[in-house]
């Protein structure tokens, strides 16, 4: 069933140059309706000197999977990335909404797509694969991984944002989806000084993976 449009509230997010970035939230849904702390702090992670404030986004292809409202994939087509933004089909109206409400913002490009991880591919690799707190049930992992995989070339980079919950099964998911991750990919932790001197949090952590060499898959 599609998501309902109506009754959204915005989340505002500023980008380093003062320009605000509007994005709708639905009151009612699923997990994907609402921005997660762990998008805030990616999004602000785009525009540090890792990546020249922002300016190294610029002509890149990018796809966000997972996306829920898009917020990621909207602030890096704020910086000038091509951007496919992806999650569920029925996620697809408010990562419209999302792109149309800050087309002006946008200044490389954005669209949305259903992107089932496990089931659906986009068919090519991209230059960077970016991901916000996509690591929360278990039958997902396998299918999230191998989608992951198959958007990725040698020089691919994959930068992962999760929030580390203690809870329940939690820590046992984020074990198995690192485990996973690590038989094809070299592991980054981007540690706290080089992310946004406000949006970080010492329980969010910031990966990012890059495929292995044929002699370094055990
Ligand atoms: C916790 S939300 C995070 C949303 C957004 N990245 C953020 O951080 O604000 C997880 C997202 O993963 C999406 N998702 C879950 N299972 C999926 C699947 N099998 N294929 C594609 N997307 C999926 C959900 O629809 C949801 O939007």
């Amino acid at each position: 069933m599609a998501a309902p449009i109506e009754n959204t509230f915005i989340r505002e997010l500023e980008m380093k140059n003062g320009e605000n970035l509007k994005i709708h939230q639905l009151e009612v849904g699923d997990v994907g309706c609402v921005v997660w702390d762990a998008a805030l702090v990616m999004c602000k992670y785009l525009e540090t000197a890792d990546f020249d404030a922002g300016e190294s986004w610029r002509g890149l292809d990018v796809v966000e999977v997972g996306a829920g409202t898009g917020v990621l994939g909207v602030f890096a087509a704020a910086y000038g990335a091509k951007v496919t933004i992806t999650d569920l089909p029925e996620f697809i109206p408010l990562m419209n909404l999302n792109i149309d409400t800050n087309q002006h913002h946008i200044t490389g490009t954005a669209k949305a797509e259903s992107l089932k991880w496990g089931e659906e591919s986009l068919g090519r690799t991209v230059d960077c694969v970016l991901m916000a707190d996509c690591i929360y049930y278990d039958q997902s992992l396998g299918p999230l991984v191998e989608t992951v995989r198959s958007l990725c070339s040698d020089r691919t980079a994959v930068y992962c944002c999760y929030e580390q919950r203690t809870t329940g099964n939690k820590p046992e998911l984020e074990r198995k989806f690192l485990e996973m991750m690590q038989e094809i990919f070299n592991v980054e932790d981007i540690p706290l000084e080089r992310q946004d001197s406000h949006f970080r949090s010492e329980d969010i952590l910031i990966k990012r993976f890059w495929k292995k060499s044929v002699t370094e898959v055990g």
